[in-house]
């Protein structure tokens, strides 16, 4: 295990990119406010019937429908319950995907048990945190943050089904 901290990472790398949080809930609002007040370009991807979207709009941010959030954005963040996460990237995010992206989850089931199987050409990304959405921005507003477990790849981690 490789402990890394703020001083490890540079957020200039995420500067100019575009990115699209999926799902506004626990962990989509959470991560996503954090974002948008570090500087960062996020869009929120969310149903347009759905209770997240006017909350969306009254804290401010960019929010659209999940395709059109994926379209041309740079990073993907799947921060939507982990049970519908397989028909919803099926549906709406692997054909909107750009070759190059970078697809995010908060949790490791879907990628673990191959219930979403990213094509070759998108980095893979876990950032897991340990902790509920309301204490990860509570803790950034304070000015520090929480643990995560994170893993990536700069390809699929298993082999694309036909
Ligand atoms: N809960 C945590 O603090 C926590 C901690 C660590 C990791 N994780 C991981 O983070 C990920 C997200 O979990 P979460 O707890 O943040 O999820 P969540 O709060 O249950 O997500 C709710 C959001 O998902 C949207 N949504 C739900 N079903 C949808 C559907 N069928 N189509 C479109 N949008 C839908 C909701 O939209 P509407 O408002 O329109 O219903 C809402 O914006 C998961 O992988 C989970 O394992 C969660």
């Amino acid at each position: 295990m490789k402990i890394y901290h703020d001083a490890d990472v540079d957020l200039g790398i995420l500067s100019g990119k575009k990115i699209a949080v999926l799902g506004y809930g626990a962990q989509g609002r959470a991560q996503a406010l954090c974002f948008h007040d570090s500087g960062l370009d996020v869009t929120v991807g969310t149903r347009k019937n759905g209770k997240s979207w006017n909350r969306v709009k009254e804290d401010g941010l960019k929010v659209a429908e999940i395709p059109d959030a994926v379209k041309g954005a740079d990073v993907v963040m799947m921060l939507l319950p982990d049970e519908v996460q397989p028909d919803i990237y099926k549906e709406m995010v692997k054909p909107n995907l750009k070759a190059g992206a970078a697809l995010e989850f908060a949790h490791g089931f879907a990628i673990t048990y191959e219930l979403i199987v990213p094509p070759d050409n998108v980095d893979v990304i876990m950032m897991a945190p340990k902790a509920p959405g309301d204490m990860e921005r509570l803790m950034f507003l304070e000015g520090f943050g929480v643990p995560a477990w994170c893993a990536f790849t700069r390809t699929s981690p298993v082999t694309p089904r036909k």
